[in-house]
């Protein structure tokens, strides 16, 4: 039986039986309507079908694995040894899990944990299976710490795949991406658009010594069924209804997981918030108030980055929205008061970088903001709605993008690369430390 039986809109519940004997010739089809090579290429034995990295706890000493495969495949676990080392260690027993809506497959979940900070790792899924690497992160900055930020990423196959081919080689540490991701807006027929986004991933973002890149994704509007919880007259607090209403981004994501937002603290030198700006919770109440004491509690960290969807400071669209200006109201002055030097944005299909801003003006110990999430998505046209240039934009350009934050002591850069690999932007304009 194949892994993937799609709950794709063109096949029938009654066809299943069918589509494990035409399975290869529909995955042709699926694969010219997805824009891609055929999803069946993959997942022969020992394979899986994605493989997703990330941290629920200290990048430095822990990595959590994710693999996605059928109900039918062998069972598999991690092993895991330093590069270099001759023993093999043992995974811990994988948790597992349903992938929401696509039929028979499963997600895998091991946490490993007791990992060497600053340390290059092999593993693989199988005796004889392929060997993959991940790195675990530096005790401190005295090597630069890299990572790829940016938001809406897939759109279209090709514009996702060819973004990260122009991301990989840089061998950013993690990518951290703002929301809006497989655009499948949470709705079961459209399972098939995280199928190919973790396809690409495994395509893609595994670099040329076999490292596999690990991510870090706040929640956007296309992760959630109706795009804010408000939306949703079933709305209540926890699991039952994210499960219901953003099946994807919650299963496949095990940070930050519940409710929606979360800290990640690498040493005492970085510091990644992930903020929900309404999608699966509200932003006032709760997040807001833990959004402060997290913020208070970090002031002695160089480096904090809050991360979320909708931007406080738009490039394309109004400032005037709802959710833009709870974010300036309630969060830029949490942001200011525990000095937040860069917040990450997106939702507007663009590239931004706002002046630095403090209440409200152009203020030299301001919060830069970056955005606007062009990661793999069609542009939208700068300042589309406004009448005049935003006073509060520095630089934005219509053009698909991610940014290449770099961090060493106490300096920040970021460069900001086009899908042609051209830089269209750095900041700060006179980079303070050696590149
Ligand atoms: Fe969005």
């Amino acid at each position: 039986m194949n892994p993937w039986t799609l709950n794709h809109p063109r096949l029938q519940p009654g066809c299943r039986g069918a589509w494990a004997r035409m399975a290869p010739a529909i995955s042709v089809v699926l694969a010219l309507l997805l824009g891609g090579p055929p999803l069946l290429a993959q997942g022969g034995s020992g394979s899986p079908m994605g493989l997703l990295l990330t941290w629920q706890q200290d990048p430095l000493t822990t990595m959590t694995i994710d693999w996605h495969t059928g109900a039918t495949s062998t069972p598999q676990e991690v092993r895991y040894r330093r590069v270099g080392a001759s023993d093999w260690n043992a995974g811990p027993t994988p948790e597992e899990f349903p992938f929401p809506h696509v039929e028979d497959a499963r997600i895998h979940r091991v946490e490993l944990v007791g990992l060497e900070p600053g340390s290059l790792y092999e593993f693989n899924l199988s005796e004889g299976g392929r060997n993959y690497r991940f790195r675990t992160m530096p005790q401190d900055l005295q090597r630069p710490v890299r990572f790829a930020s940016g938001g809406d990423v897939r759109h279209e196959r090709e514009m996702m795949e060819r973004m990260n081919r122009v991301v990989t080689p840089y061998d950013p540490d993690f990518i951290l991406w703002a929301g809006d991701l497989a655009y499948a807006d949470g709705l079961p027929e459209r399972a098939y658009r995280w199928v190919d986004f973790l396809d690409v991933m495994m395509r893609t973002l595994i670099t040329a010594e076999g490292r596999v890149i690990p991510v870090l994704a706040a929640p956007g509007n296309h992760e959630v069924r109706g795009g804010y919880y408000r939306n949703s007259d079933a709305w209540e607090p926890g699991p039952e209804w994210q499960r219901e209403f953003a099946p994807f981004y919650y299963a496949l994501f095990a940070f930050p997981g519940h409710p929606g937002y979360g800290v990640l603290d690498f040493a005492d030198y970085l510091s990644i918030v992930l903020l929900d700006t309404d999608h699966t919770g509200p932003m006032a109440g709760d997040q807001t108030e833990w959004l402060r004491t997290t913020l208070r509690d970090r002031t002695h960290v160089p480096h904090v980055f809050p991360t979320y969807h909708v931007p406080a400071y738009p490039s394309v669209r109004s400032p005037d929205g709802g959710v833009s200006t709870q974010v300036r109201e309630t969060w830029s002055p949490l942001f200011e008061a525990f000095g937040v030097r860069v917040a990450f944005e997106a939702h507007d299909h663009a590239f931004k970088r706002t002046h630095p801003i403090r209440a409200g003006a152009v203020h030299p110990a301001g919060v830069v903001y970056m955005g606007d999430g062009a990661w793999g998505v069609r542009n939208r046209i700068i300042g589309a709605s406004h009448s005049e240039p935003a006073w509060y934009i520095d630089r934005a350009l219509t053009d698909r993008h991610f940014s290449l934050v770099t961090l060493h002591g106490p300096h920040l850069h970021i460069l900001t690369v086009n899908e042609d690999g051209r830089v269209i932007d750095e900041f700060p304009e006179a980079p303070t430390m050696p590149r």
